[in-house]
């Protein structure tokens, strides 16, 4: 039994430490919320402010330099909400240093790199994981135990989206350098993951991709990102998935969020609800001889904390619920779609 396997099970929090405090303040609190099971115990952020903010909401939690933070005495694990471009470094450096890690998606804009680190995990023994969040959601967690359950037969399509009207995000996430790509990366990311994690993680035999930037372009502060992007994906046995994403676009809709699964028993439609992408609902579809039925959940079942998930994964060792490697085959198909797209 490890040093921190025997604190937990003594009735030890597991202590965390977040590096980034911007979406990083979500995490921060989730880890906050886990009833004990884990504790902030230190923050970092170049922005003096906001690293200040999170130590007052935190008793106990101190503001502490990058290098002092990768100190195991003061916490067994990492969460790395920066930058695209950092995460990489930051998440090796943690790794090297015998912390667990949790990065922000994409675990990294390079699937090369991406695939380093869940290899740097495996060698250490460290749990390495991505906060893939959607998978969590309580709809889509919903949807996915509906697949594994049979209820849908052999799923052979799938349809996801993603569709943003007018909400492209500024800074460093228009600059293909740091942010490694576009909404293919940014909004993408999640949206394929669900599709392969629904599945198993078939093998994607075929993948298609069209970027677009001609909205961002016209923009004086446009960067150098695409847009839009529209993919075409096989999966092993045929299985079609169809998806699309934009940060712009004359659209119905502000927020459009989707995933569908047609199967040879049924099928199910995961979509937000109103203008949020937050909420969601689930509605499964059945018909045959002309008799449709269709089931919207109106209770949902409850979905894990991802906090309290991992946390549960560093003090024992099981999987966590978006594990590391996985994220690095997401980072890999969305590289091989940027180089379908030819850019
Ligand atoms: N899962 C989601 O829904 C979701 C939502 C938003 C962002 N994200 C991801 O979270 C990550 C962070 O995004 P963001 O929007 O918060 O970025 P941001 O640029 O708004 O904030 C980054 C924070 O990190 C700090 N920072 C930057 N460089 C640093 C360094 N070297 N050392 C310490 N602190 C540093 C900044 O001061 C800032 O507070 C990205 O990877 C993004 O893709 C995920």
């Amino acid at each position: 039994m490890s040093a921190l396997s025997e604190r937990v099970g003594g009735g030890a929090a597991v202590r965390i430490g977040v590096v980034g405090l911007r979406h990083g303040a979500r995490h921060v609190a989730g880890f906050q919320a886990t009833g004990g099971v884990a504790r902030v115990n230190a923050v970092c952020d170049l922005d003096t402010a906001r690293a200040a903010t999170a130590v007052e909401r935190v008793a106990g939690c101190r503001a502490v330099p990058w290098e002092d933070m990768l100190d195991p005495e003061l916490v067994d694990a990492v969460v790395v909400s920066l930058p695209n471009d950092l995460h990489a470094d930051y998440a090796r450096a943690a790794l090297e240093a015998g912390l667990h890690v949790v990065v922000e998606k994409p675990l990294c804009p390079s699937g090369v790199q991406a695939r380093e680190l869940a290899a740097l995990a495996e060698e250490r023994g460290l749990v390495l994981a991505a906060l893939h969040d959607f998978r969590v959601e309580p709809a889509h967690w919903a949807a996915r135990q509906l697949v594994l359950s049979g209820a849908l037969g052999r799923v052979y399509a799938v349809r996801t989206r993603w569709l943003r009207r007018d909400n492209a995000p500024g800074g460093w996430y228009r600059d293909r350098d740091r942010a490694g790509g576009g909404v293919l990366l940014d909004l993408g990311t999640h949206r394929v993951d669900l599709a392969l994690w629904m599945l198993g993680f078939p093998q994607v035999t075929t993948a298609h991709a069209t970027t677009s930037r001609a909205l961002l372009e016209r923009r004086a502060d446009g960067g150098d990102v695409e847009d839009t992007a529209i993919a075409y994906l096989e999966l092993e046995g045929g299985v079609a998935v169809h998806a699309e994403f934009s940060f712009l676009g004359h659209l119905p809709r502000a927020e459009d969020v989707l995933l569908e699964l047609r199967g040879t028993e049924g099928a199910l439609r995961v979509a937000n609800v109103g203008d949020s992408y937050r909420d969601y609902e689930l509605t499964v579809f059945r018909g045959e001889g002309g008799v449709h039925e269709q089931t919207r959940y109106a209770q949902l079942p409850e979905a894990p904390s991802l906090y309290s998930d991992f946390a549960a994964a560093v003090a024992t060792g099981a999987a966590p619920a978006c594990p590391g490697e996985q994220a690095a085959t997401v980072a890999e198909l969305v590289d091989r779609l940027y180089t379908a797209a030819n850019r």
